[in-house]
């Protein structure tokens, strides 16, 4: 008889289950992938969503306090004892109503959900306090995972604090330093392997379940079940009224599988009767999943062409393509939730759209200078979004929230660049673009002389003595708004 959680095939011709108590990245009998089920009848879900916001004025009780955790009634697979939590999911919806005016929008419409407010930076936390607290169930004690630089940071993190020893694999040379400094700071053991993010993946794949260690990568169903939990918190910030849209950068697809499944669970518990779309933005030198919907591959009941993605893997190989992107944490090819996300789309009649590393950089300096920070990635949601609205599939009157992924001093190589035209490090900014951007705001030089500051900062010398509210002051609302 199943338990409460269970583990279960995404093959509507397999369906296996298993028990939670096993450590799977895949189906025993298919190879396909497994998510995690509920036996709801056992469960008792909440009877209304509201009924669990309370629980975040707890401060004392670490479970209530998490963002991911005062939803455990929808993601009931472990005892509170073992839980996992550092304070994760303190993030916060923000009205963005400057930004949402730039780009068009009806005001109060555009919404940022600010996940690089978590303890490492990134939205890797929500998924990493569930796998963690799957790992202590099983008693696993090494941790390892593949990385762009995130999940590294994360896995490092949870495992310092937990009593973990952490192992990650990230690929040669594309790491920003910030996720960097993080892994080696909180001791995990950091190979760099020769090869991008997709090799790293397939090896730390092989090697873990050689090794047994614990596979950390949102081939971990546990990981997504935490990552639901962003939408719980989108939907508690607009009092439980579900936006129109989503919008999430699209890299490995854990994060859109997890959005997916979220709704596709609320809707079944009668708990939201509406369900937002979808909108996962790719980059275009990372778009295999923009490529293989635009060539028609779809969930369909989870009988997916196979024999499509496999074409579309082999010409990547007989071509020698190999992802590319500025927006070095979703520069990967062969995304492992490609299913997931293609049953995310479908629950969500999701779109996906591919935008240039240009338009990302545009988009990520036009966020910051309205006062949010986000990492290259992230702003890949924005750069969609004005994509999105000039094609006109979203409406300029639509409740959009977008996910703000990681924070913005995750890359200040990428930053300081598009300002200064200056190639720091490991900026990545690619060669054939302008040396700045179009929101440039570089540093003055001057001398340290009255006079000249005066000149600089674009005063006469009759304002010395002004008050300080007199003047012209220019404001993010005085930018051109530049077409790119
Ligand atoms: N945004 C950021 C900041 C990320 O770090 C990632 C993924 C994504 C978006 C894409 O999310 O994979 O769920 O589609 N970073 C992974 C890593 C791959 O290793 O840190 P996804």
């Amino acid at each position: 008889m199943k338990t409460v959680a269970f583990q279960q095939c995404i093959n509507p011709d397999c369906r296996s289950t298993f028990d939670i108590g096993q450590t799977l990245t895949s189906c025993r009998h298919c190879g396909e992938f497994l998510d995690i089920e509920y036996d709801w009848s056992k469960a008792a879900p909440p009877a209304r969503l509201r009924d669990l916001q309370q629980r975040w004025t707890n401060r004392r009780f670490p479970l209530d306090y998490s963002g991911v955790w005062r939803f455990r009634d929808l993601l009931p697979f472990s005892a509170d004892a073992m839980v996992c939590t550092i304070g994760e999911g303190q993030t916060f919806l923000q009205n963005a109503a400057c930004l949402g005016r730039k780009l068009g929008m009806w005001p109060g419409q555009l919404w940022l959900q600010y996940e690089g407010m978590n303890p490492s930076g990134s939205f890797k936390d929500n998924g990493m306090t569930a796998a963690f607290t799957h790992a202590r169930i099983v008693g696993a004690r090494r941790v390892a995972c593949a990385s762009t630089g995130n999940t590294s940071a994360s896995l490092a993190l949870y495992a310092a604090q937990n009593g973990f020893q952490g192992i990650v694999f990230i690929g040669s040379g594309k790491i920003a330093f910030g996720k960097l400094s993080q892994a080696l700071d909180y001791g995990a053991r950091t190979l760099q392997i020769e090869g991008d993010f997709d090799t790293c993946l397939a090896r730390v794949r092989q090697v873990s379940g050689q090794l047994g260690l614990y596979l950390m990568n949102s081939v971990n169903p546990f990981r997504l079940e935490g990552q639901k939990s962003i939408m719980y918190r989108i939907l508690e910030s607009l009092n439980w009224e579900p936006p129109d849209w989503i919008v999430v950068p699209g890299g490995n697809l854990g994060n859109c599988s997890a959005f997916g499944k979220a709704f596709a669970e609320l809707h079944q518990l009668g708990l939201v009767r509406r369900i937002p779309r979808l909108a996962v933005i790719n980059a275009q030198g990372a778009n295999t999943l923009f490529r293989m919907v635009n060539d028609g591959l779809t969930w369909n009941g989870g009988r997916v062409n196979n024999a499509l993605i496999q074409s579309h893997y082999a010409r990547l190989d007989a071509e020698n393509i190999h992802p590319h992107t500025v927006a070095s944490a979703i520069e990967i090819g062969r995304p492992v939730n490609l299913k997931k996300a293609l049953r995310a789309l479908d629950i969500m009649k999701g779109v996906v759209a591919q935008v240039s590393d240009n338009d990302i950089l545009e988009a990520k300096a036009l966020i910051g200078r309205f006062g949010f920070g986000c990492e290259p990635a992230s702003a890949a949601t924005i750069a969609g979004l004005r994509q999105l609205l000039a094609s006109q599939v979203i409406s300029r009157n639509e409740r959009v929230a977008c996910v703000l992924t990681g924070h913005g001093l995750k890359d200040p190589d990428a930053t300081v660049q598009y300002h200064t035209g200056i190639r720091t490090k490991d900026a990545q900014m690619p060669a054939a673009e302008p040396t700045w951007g179009s929101f440039a705001n570089q540093p003055v030089r001057v001398a340290d002389d009255m006079h000249a500051i005066v000149q600089a900062l674009g005063m006469s010398m009759d304002d010395l003595e002004g008050s300080p509210r007199s003047g012209y002051v220019e404001t993010a609302a005085d930018l051109p708004f530049v077409e790119y």
